[in-house]
C-alpha cells in the first residue's frame, strides 16, 4: 500500500461538512465521498445541497441536511440528524459563512449582518466542534476537525464583521487543538486566498498580485483539506493554519474602502 492509498477508514470514519451546497465546502464534501467517506452535506440552501450530492462521485454515500446554522436550535438538529444517519461523526469541516458584500464596511454593516456573520462562523463553529468532540471523547475515538478561516483573520478586509469572525475562528482552532489533543482529536484551519467560489466575487485583475498567476478554484482546496483531515496522512498535525493562496499573502492588495458621500 502506498502512502496516499486509502487516507480514510470507510468503515469507522464519517464526516459532516457545513456550507456543502457551494464553493469550497461542496468541493471538500464531494472529495470526501469520492474517497468512500459517508458524509452529511449541510447547508441553508436545499437546492444547492441536492445538486452537490447529485454531482458527487458516489451520491449513495452523501446525506443532505438543510437548515440555518445562525439558529442554535438548527445546530442541535444537525447534530442529532448526523448522529442518526452516520452513527458517529469523526471528521468535521466548517465552511458555512454568509455572503460578503463590499457595502458592509465599518460604516455600513448593520447589527443584524454583524451578528449573523459571527453566529454562523464562530458560534456555530464552536458549538458544533465542542458537541462533536464530547461524543468522540465519551466513545474514546479519534477525530479531525477543519475550520475555514481567511487571510483576513490577520489582515483587514474592509469588512469588520467578517475579519473579526475569522480572527475568532483562527484562535478557536488553537484553543480547541490544545484542549482536545490529549483525546486524539486534531483541529486545524484551512486558510484560502482569493478563491472564485460563491462567497467571493473576484476581480480577475487580482491575479496580477498572485505569484502563481491566477485566482484559485474550490478544487485547489479540496486535496489539501483531505490530506489535513486524514489521520493517516496528518496524524501529527494540529493547531496549524494551512494557507492555500497561490502566494497572495506575500502581498497586501486592498485599498481603504469607498465611503461615498460623507
Ligand atoms: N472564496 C474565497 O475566496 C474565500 C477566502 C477566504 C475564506 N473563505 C472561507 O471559505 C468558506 C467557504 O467559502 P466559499 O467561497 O466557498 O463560500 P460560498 O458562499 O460559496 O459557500 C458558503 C456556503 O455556506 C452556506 N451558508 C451560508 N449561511 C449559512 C447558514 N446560516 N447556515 C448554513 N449554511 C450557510 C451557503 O449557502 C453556501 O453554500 C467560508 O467560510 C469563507 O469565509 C473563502
Amino acid at each position: 500500500m502506498s502512502l496516499f492509498d486509502r487516507p480514510f477508514d470507510s468503515a469507522g470514519e464519517a464526516a459532516l461538512v457545513t456550507g456543502a451546497g457551494n464553493g469550497i465546502g461542496r468541493a471538500i464534501a464531494q472529495a470526501l465521498v469520492g474517497e468512500g467517506v459517508r458524509t452529511v452535506f449541510a447547508d441553508v440552501n436545499g437546492d444547492t445541497v441536492t445538486a452537490a450530492i447529485k454531482a458527487s462521485a458516489r451520491p449513495e454515500l452523501a446525506m443532505p441536511w438543510v437548515g440555518d446554522l445562525a439558529d442554535p436550535a438548527a445546530r442541535e438538529a444537525l447534530l442529532a440528524e448526523s448522529g442518526k444517519v452516520l452513527g458517529r461523526v469523526t471528521h468535521f469541516v466548517h465552511s458555512a459563512s454568509p455572503p460578503r458584500r463590499e457595502s458592509d464596511h465599518a460604516l455600513g454593516v448593520t447589527p443584524e449582518i454583524w451578528a449573523r456573520m459571527h453566529a454562523v462562523n464562530l458560534e456555530a463553529g464552536f458549538h458544533l466542534c465542542r458537541e462533536l468532540a464530547q461524543k468522540l471523547i465519551a466513545d474514546n475515538e479519534a477525530g479531525s476537525f477543519l475550520l475555514l478561516t481567511s487571510l483576513h483573520a490577520s489582515t483587514p478586509r474592509n469588512l469588520p464583521h467578517y475579519s473579526t469572525a475569522k480572527a475568532g475562528l483562527s484562535m478557536l482552532v488553537k484553543e480547541l487543538a490544545k484542549t482536545f489533543g490529549r483525546f486524539g482529536i486534531r483541529v486545524n484551519a484551512l486558510v484560502p486566498g482569493a478563491i472564485a467560489a460563491g462567497g467571493f466575487v473576484a476581480d480577475p485583475a487580482l491575479a496580477r498580485h498572485i505569484p502563481l498567476g491566477r485566482l484559485g478554484d474550490a478544487n485547489d482546496l479540496a486535496p489539501l483539506a483531505l490530506a489535513v483531515l486524514s489521520n493517516r496522512i496528518s496524524g501529527y498535525v494540529t493547531g496549524a493554519a494551512i494557507v492555500v493562496d497561490g502566494g497572495l499573502s506575500l502581498t497586501n492588495w486592498f485599498e481603504p474602502p469607498e465611503l461615498g458621500e460623507m
